[in-house]
């Protein structure tokens, strides 16, 4: 059984057969429309599902609650996550597209780590671009074989590259086939990035 998509969100069909489905999730502030162009450069021709945060900071948009930067409300991280993932479930079948790659920036990156902890079937695999570890008390479930990039920054003020290596630690324990790239640059997204996800995705 299906329920219906509940996250306002965009979805644009794809108009390359066989291509995998890209899940856009955006960073703090940003929103549904944010990611579409970065998901139409990776993958030309990919259906792109593109969710709004629910989550409201001031007026910015987000996956789940902070407390302070960097420091996360997991609770709440737990609940939109197992959210986030009957989403992704219901509007995969409502719109008739295989497990889609989740391709998250900053907080958007931070929430589909989560799901990859605790429910890694609805997706086909990642690209984090600026994740650190979202939970701490889970041991992630089995995910083997499930492909991740991630992409960090070395000089990145949000996102200590201690923190970006222990979510590495994390997903390689639970089986994922993970590469982690670092980047000489801070929090914002770069050529580099896009080159590196664009790469990694046309080996999917
Ligand atoms: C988060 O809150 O998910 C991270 O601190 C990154 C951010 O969105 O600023």
């Amino acid at each position: 059984m299906t329920t219906s998509p509940d996250f306002i969100h965009r979805f644009v069909p794809g108009t390359v057969d066989g291509a995998t489905p890209l899940l856009l999730l955006h960073g703090t502030g940003g929103d549904e429309n944010d990611l579409l162009g970065l998901g139409q450069a990776l993958s030309p021709g990919a259906p792109l599902l593109s969710p709004r945060g629910k989550v409201l900071e001031g007026a910015m948009p987000r996956f789940f609650r902070r407390l302070a930067e960097g420091v996360f409300d997991e609770e709440d991280v737990k609940r939109r996550a197992d959210e986030l993932a009957d989403f992704i479930a219901s509007a995969s079948a409502e719109y008739g597209i295989a497990a889609p790659i989740a391709v998250g920036y900053s907080n958007g990156a931070n929430i589909a780590a989560a799901i990859l902890m605790r429910r890694p079937q609805v997706l086909a695999g990642a690209v984090l671009l600026r994740a650190m570890t979202p939970l701490h008390d889970v041991v992630p479930a089995p995910i083997a074989g499930t492909r991740v990039l991630m992409v960090n920054g070395a000089m990145d003020p949000i996102i200590p590259l201690r923190d970006a290596r222990d979510l590495k630690g994390l997903l390689d324990a639970a089986g994922a086939d993970v590469t982690h790239e670092v980047l000489q640059t801070g929090h914002g997204l770069t050529q580099n990035d896009l080159d590196l996800a664009k790469r990694w995705l046309a080996r999917h």
